[in-house]
C-alpha cells in the first residue's frame, strides 16, 4: 500500500512523529507531501495536493494533519473520489473504513496525543471496507450526480 502523509503548520510536529511509525509498517511505502517545517502555511495546499496524488493513482491512502483535522477534511472531502475522515477515536476510524471505504485520514495534532494518533492510524489501516451490496451501494450514492 503506498501511503501519502501531509500536514500544515499546525499538524507538522505529529505528522513527524507518525512518518517513522508509518516506516516501521510492513508493507507500505511511506511518501511525505510536506510541510517540511512549523513555518505558518495553508491546509487547503496540502489536503488538495494528496487528494490528486490519490485521484491520479500515485497513492492508495492519505492522512493529514492540522490542528484540529478539519480544515483538512474539508478541503479533501472537496474531491469526488475522496472520502476523508476526520477522526479522534479508534472507533469511527475503523466504522469509517468498514462502511464508507475512507481513503484519507484526518487527524488534529490539537486534539490528539501521539499514542492516540498512532492507534487511529493502525485501526484505520488495518480495518478492511465490507463489501456488502448494501454498503457498496450507499457509498456510490455518495458521489455527485444528478440531484436526487
Ligand atoms: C492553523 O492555525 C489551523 O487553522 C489549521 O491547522 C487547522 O486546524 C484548520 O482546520
Amino acid at each position: 500500500m503506498r501511503i501519502g502523509i501531509a500536514s500544515d503548520h499546525g499538524g507538522f510536529r505529529l505528522k513527524s512523529e507518525l512518518v517513522p511509525v508509518l516506516r516501521e509498517r510492513a508493507g507500505v511505502s511511506v511518501e511525505d507531501l510536506g510541510t517540511t517545517s512549523d513555518a505558518s502555511t495553508d491546509y487547503p495546499d496540502y489536503a488538495h495536493r494528496l487528494a490528486a496524488a490519490i485521484l491520479s493513482g500515485e497513492l492508495d491512502r492519505g492522512i493529514l494533519v492540522c490542528g484540529t483535522g478539519v480544515g483538512m477534511s474539508i478541503a479533501a472531502n472537496r474531491h469526488a473520489g475522496i472520502r476523508c475522515v476526520v477522526c479522534s477515536d479508534t472507533y469511527t476510524a475503523r466504522l469509517s473504513r468498514q462502511h464508507n471505504d475512507t481513503n484519507v485520514l484526518a487527524i488534529g495534532e490539537r486534539v490528539v496525543g501521539k499514542g492516540l494518533a498512532v492507534e487511529i492510524v493502525t485501526a484505520w489501516l488495518d480495518e478492511a471496507a465490507d463489501m456488502d451490496p448494501r454498503h457498496a451501494r450507499r457509498r456510490e450514492k455518495i458521489e455527485p450526480t444528478e440531484p436526487r
